[in-house]
């Protein structure tokens, strides 16, 4: 998978250099390129915000370098991803879809946001995702951009050593879209809390039974939403 970020804070994204997400960059898994809105300005200042038509508050995005970056990174082939709180809502269903893309380009803005016409004039030629990771509001597209990739890149094949962790935690495909059991390791007591008995049992079945219980009484409690 080949990655581009476009943002006027480049140095946002030095945490992919870490962890998982590092490795698969390092082992050529993913592809990754770290852009500079700014490249794509031509005036002195280097522009790339101005007041929004209209009136309001805050300043919106100038289409200019956004179209002239567009332009040079995407082909019809790239999904576009558009980190806003006016975006459809990123879940793990989306991170397997966009896991399957072979290049993202993510626009991170700042401010009040882009002007509109640049995701419309982008709709036309690739596919674009507009999206929010939650009912909250971010400085910018940056750290939500950082969240989608680390949810997708796990998803490729070869980033995660036991592909099993995959099938088995909270809102997989493998799991019902339940919350994840609760988990224990040793030692069997500590601070006066003791492990569930069952988990020493060494019964397969018994186990499983307990923690898809433990997984439908916590997912009923915390996120009935997901019960359906
Ligand atoms: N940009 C600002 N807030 C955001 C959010 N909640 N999700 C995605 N991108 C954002």
């Amino acid at each position: 998978m080949r990655l581009d970020l476009v943002s006027i804070f480049p140095d946002y994204f030095a945490p992919l250099q870490l962890s998982l997400v590092g490795k698969a960059i390092a082992a050529g898994t993913v592809g990754l390129g770290v852009h500079d809105l700014r490249r794509w300005t031509h005036d002195r200042h280097h522009t790339v915000d101005d007041t929004p038509y209209g009136g309001g508050a805050g300043m919106v995005m100038k289409p200019e370098p956004w179209g002239a970056a567009l332009d040079e990174l995407c082909t019809p082939e790239t999904t576009l991803v558009v980190p806003s709180p006016s975006g459809d809502r990123f879940r793990q269903p989306d991170a397997y879809a966009l896991a399957e893309a072979g290049h993202l380009v993510f626009a991170c803005g700042r401010y009040e946001g882009i002007d509109a016409r640049v995701v419309q004039h982008a709709r036309a030629r690739m596919t674009v995702r507009e999206l929010s990771l939650g009912d909250y509001v971010l400085n910018g597209g940056e750290v939500a951009a950082l969240v989608m990739i680390e949810a997708i890149v796990r998803l490729l094949p070869g980033v995660i050593g036991n592909p099993e962790s995959l099938t088995e935690e909270s809102h997989s495909q493998g799991h019902d879209g339940l919350l994840e059991y609760p988990v224990f390791t040793k030692p069997p007591s500590w601070r006066g809390l003791d492990v569930p008995e069952v988990l020493f049992s060494g019964h397969h079945a018994r186990i499983a039974e307990w923690r898809r219980e433990q997984a439908i009484e916590l997912t009923r409690r915390r996120r009935p939403d997901l019960l359906g």
